[in-house]
């Protein structure tokens, strides 16, 4: 509590430019809101130049629709965008003061990442990886400044959703901390402490759910519409675990099931239904085809 209080009270982060690597639905929602909220100058890096112009049509767009409703000014929209400048080239983040990482759910992909990171950046950068199950500490691991990395978990949609969780590895620093919880707050953002455990705290309850319910399927005991409506109606869920499978992507469903599995135990593993979801490249929403068609 006393660091929240530290961060909120008495802290003001000199963060002016922030990285974003990952420009899929969470990494250009990140963007938006640290140029839209927090005013932060903010560099997009993703390799995929396809992804890149759809991030930069799905900003746009959210922002248009707040302009509509009243909720911001056509001003307001205007220089939210004129804040982020969008690269295909990891070198355009030597100067930023802070970056937030949300590449593809994959351990040595993502450690990779973070290695060549720790080249590029200069000194005293943070890096924050917005995983949803890896160790902070083995990412940690893979650059020269284990202190200045933390995990940071934003939930999707994330212009809308509330919370951060924010995860300190072994080594992260107290000052790595205070800065994160800093700007997340600079974000309008609530945020929690989670130990660095698989999952942490949201995925840890949420994924066997999720999976659950795919194997409910599986197993024939109910339609997909009987296991959404009964979830949704029956007890007062937002969304049914299906279409919220659907919403966050099946394939990172399918890797954090895989990190919980091979981490926690037996209780955690993942449906096969999931496997062939994933196998067919019925990824969810994100490629139109999921449990449901969008
Ligand atoms: P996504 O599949 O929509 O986007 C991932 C993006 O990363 C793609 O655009 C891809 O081109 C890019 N990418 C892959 N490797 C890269 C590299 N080496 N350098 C630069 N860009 C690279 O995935 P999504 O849903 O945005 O998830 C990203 C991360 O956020 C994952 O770690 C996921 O676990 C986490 N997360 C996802 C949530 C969700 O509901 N989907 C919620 C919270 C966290």
């Amino acid at each position: 509590k006393s660091i929240h209080t530290l961060a909120q009270r008495y802290y003001s982060t000199n963060v002016n430019t922030v990285g974003v690597i990952g420009g899929g639905q969470m990494g250009a929602g990140i963007a938006q809101v640290l140029a839209q909220v927090a005013k932060k100058n903010v560099i997009l890096v993703d390799l995929n130049k396809n992804v890149i112009e759809k991030s930069l049509i799905g900003i746009n767009g959210f922002l248009q629709k707040s302009v509509s409703k009243g909720v911001i000014t056509e001003e307001d929209k205007e220089n939210t965008l004129k804040r982020i400048s969008f690269s295909d080239d990891l070198n355009s983040l030597k100067n930023v003061d802070f970056v937030v990482e949300a590449i593809v759910e994959n351990t040595e992909i993502k450690c990779n990442l973070f290695k060549d990171l720790a080249k590029i950046c200069k000194p005293g950068t943070i890096l924050a990886s917005n995983t949803s199950s890896i160790s902070i500490t083995q990412i940690a691991s893979h650059t020269n400044e284990p202190q200045n990395v933390i995990g940071m978990h934003f939930m999707n949609p994330v212009p809308i959703m509330k919370l951060v969780e924010v995860i300190p590895g072994l080594q992260t620093s107290e000052e790595t901390q205070k800065t994160t919880l800093k700007l997340a707050v600079e974000m309008n953002k609530t945020t929690t402490f989670s130990k660095d455990m698989p999952g942490f705290i949201a995925n840890r309850l949420l994924m066997p759910y999720i999976n659950e319910a795919v194997q409910a399927l599986h197993e024939g005991l109910g339609t997909k519409e009987d296991i959404d409506t009964t979830m949704k109606l029956g007890c007062n869920m937002p969304m049914g675990p299906l279409t919220l499978a659907d919403f966050i992507g099946l394939d990172t469903c399918y890797s954090i099931m895989n990190i919980l599995h091979t981490q926690l135990g037996d209780k955690y593993k993942p449906s096969p239904l999931l496997k062939r979801y994933v196998e067919a490249g019925r990824l969810g929403k994100k490629v139109k085809h999921g449990f449901y068609t969008y």
